[in-house]
Parts: structure tokens; C-alpha cells; sequence
């Protein structure tokens, strides 16, 4: 990153009668352009399957941001709740709190400062499989989410 802004900024010290021509220009615009895109903010999720009563990790988190974090918020859209609902938000000195009534099968497992928002979710059962949105509310960036989908396998089978 350092070597991009020092080579985008000496360029023309270095250089400095071809930076007269009109087409170097257009050419070094182009450089500053692609030089002023080093950083690319992002939300990383994933996908997780997990079995009917088993614990599953909904991993979330930020990279490449310098970024002030204000609140992380999760929503979910299941089969016994098909719109979107918020179910909880992380928040720097109060920490996780449910919105919509508690579920103590939730569990935030991430650190705030390293905004990580990633939830462990334990005895998942069949009508929880779905879209668990992650929200990360950053500034000045706004927000920035994903979506993570929750699929269940079928029931374990037993042989006797
Ligand atoms: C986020 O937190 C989870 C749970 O504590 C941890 O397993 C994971 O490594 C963390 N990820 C990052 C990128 O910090």
C-alpha cells in the first residue's frame, strides 16, 4: 500500500517531462484512480449447516476498515418467522441485547473492538433454518452487512 502511494506520488517529481503530454495524463489518471482503491471494506459471513439440537457458529466480522464501529445489529428470517426480525444488538458498554424477546440459546461469542459480531447458536431446531443478517453500523462507511443462511440436516438417524 505504502509503495503504490509513494510510486502514484513521485511519479511526476521523477518524471516530469512526460507528464506534459496529454496522453501520460490521461494514463495517470488512470494510476492515482487505481491507487485510490488500495482499501476494499468487508463484511465476511459464510454459510453453515448444523443438525436438528446441535450448536451451530454464525461467523461475522469486518476487514480492511479503519472504520468507527457503533452497533452491530442481527436479524433472522426463518421458517416460523419468514420476514426479517431483529433479534438482537451489540453495542460497545451495554452489550448484547435481544430486541424482540429473549432467546438464551443465542449467545455473542465476538469482540466488539475487533468487530467481530460472530453468535453461537445452540438446540437448533428444524423452524430456525433460514437467513441470519449481520449488521455492522460503521462510521463514516454506514452500513455494511451479510447474510449468513442456516441449513439444517435431517434427523440423525439411529441404527439398532
Ligand atoms: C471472531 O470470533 C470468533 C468467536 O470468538 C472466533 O472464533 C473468530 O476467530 C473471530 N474471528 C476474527 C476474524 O477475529
Amino acid at each position: 500500500m505504502d509503495g503504490a502511494a509513494s510510486f502514484c506520488g513521485s511519479f511526476c517529481h521523477n518524471i516530469p517531462s512526460i507528464c506534459d503530454s496529454a496522453l501520460l495524463r490521461v494514463l495517470l489518471v488512470i494510476v492515482s484512480l487505481l491507487c485510490a482503491d488500495v482499501e476494499a471494506l468487508q463484511v465476511i459471513g459464510g454459510s453453515v449447516t448444523v443438525e436438528q439440537g446441535g450448536t451451530a457458529i454464525l461467523p461475522c466480522y469486518v476487514i480492511d476498515t479503519t472504520d468507527d464501529l457503533t452497533q452491530i445489529t442481527w436479524q433472522r428470517r426463518t421458517r416460523e418467522k419468514p420476514h426479517n426480525d431483529n433479534l438482537l444488538t451489540v453495542l460497545p458498554r451495554e452489550g448484547a441485547q435481544f430486541v424482540n424477546g429473549g432467546d438464551d440459546r443465542f449467545k455473542y461469542i465476538g469482540n466488539f473492538n475487533n468487530k467481530n459480531g460472530t453468535l453461537q447458536f445452540s438446540n437448533v431446531a428444524l423452524k430456525d433454518e433460514g437467513s441470519y443478517t449481520c449488521i455492522f453500523t460503521l462510521f463514516p462507511s454506514g452500513n455494511q452487512k451479510t447474510e449468513i443462511p442456516l441449513n439444517l440436516l435431517g434427523m440423525k438417524k439411529h441404527f439398532i
